[in-house]
């Protein structure tokens, strides 16, 4: 049986990783740390790793005790604080990572990255119908995007290391905690937005995400990066649309404008210049929202993987609303 490390498993992403990897009948192995939740990793064909992403010398020892086969490093932040844990977290012990998997000198199937499509940054927004190609300029608009970048660069100097990188867009589903927000508001009969343009959206559902990322680890391709979504396109309404439906709701709808929570995200982070604690609303996040097209092209991944989603946005959030609500998140 071919051993998986994963790691981040505590996490949204991860820990569905997780499940996809027992069904595939992988070894698996959840990398988590001290303090990390285990409430979606019980049972016992899970076995639990305590990483330190810090400590090189103990992460080399536990890769030679181990020796994987695959390791899904999925573990990284989407929103800190402290624009310097970016680059630590997602770039910096990622480089930490892959130089103890070389000191362990354990020869390994597959590394696969778990990137963003925030690497890349938007689409081109004077033509709304293109999608980012592989090929195109990479111009990552916030420090997150540029911190996943960092990691993407480093991966691609390594010639003789056999890394897969993968891009999601907008990933949703069960155990999802951002984007629940929202659905909390129309569930509460409010549909907010900010601005009132049209934002060209790509998402994927996590169970699709999870599934691909499987195929990908255990696949023959090496030395490739993807790009993933549903391959639809959707715009900010979509959302909106179809949880009022499943949600059976009728909304009070209103949109902020973008230039007035821009001036409040400049205010609120003003004390972040000295104090190095940025606010949830800042302007990196309002600049994301500013972007008009995040549409991504999945066609490298149907035709090497065969990737065919089974979930379009409707199909998933019709899932991940009735989880919502059996857990008593909604
Ligand atoms: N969610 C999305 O829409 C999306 C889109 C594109 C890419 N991604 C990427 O997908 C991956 C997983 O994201 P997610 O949405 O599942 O986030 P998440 O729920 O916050 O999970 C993040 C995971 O990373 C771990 N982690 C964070 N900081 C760590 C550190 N210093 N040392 C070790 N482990 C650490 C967390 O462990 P603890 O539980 O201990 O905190 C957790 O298991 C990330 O790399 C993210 O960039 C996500």
């Amino acid at each position: 049986m071919k051993k998986i490390l994963i790691t981040g498993a505590s996490g949204f992403v991860g820990s569905h990783l997780v499940e996809e990897a027992l069904e595939r009948n992988l070894n698996v192995y959840a990398g988590v740390r001290k303090t990390s939740s285990r409430q979606y990793l019980k049972g016992d064909r899970i076995h639990l790793l305590e990483m330190d992403f810090s400590n090189k010398k103990e992460l080399t020892q536990k890769l030679k005790d181990h020796k994987f086969d695959f390791i899904v490093h999925n573990a990284g932040v989407v929103s800190v604080p402290k624009l310097k844990d970016y680059y630590r977290i997602n770039y910096e012990f990622s480089k930490t990572f892959i130089e103890a998997i070389y000191a362990s000198e354990n020869s390994l199937d597959k590394f696969t990255y778990i990137s963003s499509l925030a690497s890349y940054g938007p689409a081109n927004s004077e033509n709304l119908s293109d999608f980012l190609k592989e090929e195109d300029n990479r111009n990552p608009i916030n420090t997150y995007g540029k911190s996943k970048l960092k990691t993407e660069e480093y991966l691609a100097q390594q010639s003789d290391f056999p890394y897969i990188i993968i891009r999601p867009g907008g990933v949703y589903g069960p155990r999802e905690k951002e984007i629940l927000t929202f659905f909390k508001l129309i569930n509460r009969n409010i549909e907010g937005y900010i601005g009132s343009r049209d934002q060209h959206l790509a998402f994927i559902y996590v169970k699709d995400l999870a599934r691909a990322i499987v195929d990908a680890t255990i696949s023959q391709h090496t030395q490739k990066a993807y790009f993933i979504s549903d391959g639809k396109h959707y715009t900010q309404w979509d959302l909106g649309k179809y949880a009022k439906r499943i949600l059976n709701k009728k909304t009070f709808r209103f949109h902020v404008p973008v230039n007035l929570v821009r001036s409040i995200a400049w205010l609120l982070e003003q004390p972040a210049k000295i104090t190095g604690n940025y606010p949830a609303l800042n302007l990196e996040k309002v600049s994301i929202l500013e972007s008009m097209n995040w549409k991504c092209d999945i066609t490298p991944l149907k035709n090497d993987l065969g990737f065919e989603p089974e979930y379009d946005l409707e199909k998933g959030l019709e899932d991940t609303l009735n989880w919502y609500k059996e857990n008593k998140w909604l």
